[in-house]
């Protein structure tokens, strides 16, 4: 019998199936915003897959993956569990940007570096200020960084796809563009930026613009396809143009284009962001006029190579910035 266990383990040894005497498991604590977010979805799933790419026999990381549910408190409970239970790095995408310094401060006091990913804490130029400059004090001991993209490069991006159209989106030809925005959580820079810059890139290209309707739909397809279906019974033909802060709220609104009898790309067209599989294919079949990849991938993977460095001790910068990239039918035809 004993000699049967001996075997067994030395055969398991030999399969690589025990960790060395010296491995090391790495705690890692991750909060999503929410599960149900399609494009963080994809993200929190990369960051567990990548992780595990990243495991040798003498490395291991041990991931807890919490869902916030869209409620701070529900977070805030969850980062005071990751202190008690001694993690030894946590990635952060926060429900509430505006209690970021309430936790940076709570977690650098627990010694835990801290990688806080989507969700920007601050403009990061707001008055110049750099996210250490914001946070003088607490940064210190620069253990905490922010991994994100621009957003203001998504919503140009949007708007440019719409000037670059032959009629630069000016479909009943009165002389200007006349548009609907469908919003995320106004509290994100995401969304407040691609509102912004989406609609600057037409009045940059020197085209002349309408607001028809700008209504909040916190990133969710169901209350996307809602608002575009209320605003195209509305405003019918007068809209032009569909701007929608990502693409969840767009594939409802694709839907609600279809349901409305409206044709994309001959009476209106329809913009995203995140470039998900299914707004991709929309582009490809010409219902959507464009997305812009939100790289999910670059921008997880670069989470995770930050939080290994802080595991090392190695020094880290405060940012990392992801591009993104305009994905029309031009695009996607060469892909
Ligand atoms: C954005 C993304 C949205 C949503 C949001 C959550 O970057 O485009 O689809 O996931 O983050 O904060």
């Amino acid at each position: 019998m004993k000699k049967l266990l001996v075997f067994a383990l030395v055969a398991m040894m030999a399969l690589g199936m025990v960790a060395s005497a010296s491995a090391q498991t790495y705690k890692v604590g991750v909060s999503i915003y929410q599960f149900t977010d399609n494009f963080m979805t994809l993200y929190r799933n990369e960051i567990e897959a990548y992780f595990k790419t990243l495991e040798t026999d003498d490395v291991k990381y041990e991931i807890t993956m919490a869902d916030g549910k869209n409620d701070m408190a529900e977070q805030t409970n969850q980062i005071q569990n990751f202190i008690t239970q001694g993690m030894d790095v946590i990635i952060l995408n926060l429900v509430q940007t505006s209690s970021a310094d309430a936790v940076i401060d709570q977690v650098v006091a627990a010694g835990i570096p801290l990688v806080l990913i989507n969700r920007e804490p601050l403009a990061y130029d707001a008055e110049g200020k750099t996210l250490d400059e914001a946070y003088e004090g607490i940064l210190n001991n620069a253990q905490v960084c922010y991994v994100g993209a621009d957003a203001r490069q998504s919503g140009t991006f949007q708007g440019e796809m719409v000037a670059e159209l032959d009629n630069k989106g000016d479909i009943n030809g009165d002389g200007k563009v006349s548009y609907i925005m469908i919003e995320g959580d106004p509290e994100n820079i995401d969304a407040q930026y691609r509102t912004e810059f989406s609609v600057k890139a037409l009045t940059d290209a020197g085209i002349e613009v309408e607001c028809l309707d700008d209504q909040v739909g916190n990133w969710d397809q169901t209350k996307g396809q809602e608002l575009c279906a209320n605003a195209l019974n509305i405003y019918g033909d007068k809209v032009e143009v569909v701007f929608c802060n990502n693409d969840a709220m767009a594939l409802g609104a694709a839907t609600a284009i279809q349901t409305a009898g409206r044709k994309v790309g001959e009476d209106i067209y329809l913009l995203g962001v995140d470039a998900l599989e299914e707004a991709v294919q929309l582009v490809k079949d010409g219902e959507m006029t464009g997305t812009v990849l939100n790289d999910h991938v670059g921008q997880s993977h670069a989470a995770v190579d930050v939080a290994v460095k802080l595991l090392n001790g190695e020094e880290i910068d405060n940012y990392y910035w992801v591009d993104y990239v305009k994905v029309n039918k031009a695009y996607v035809d060469a892909m």
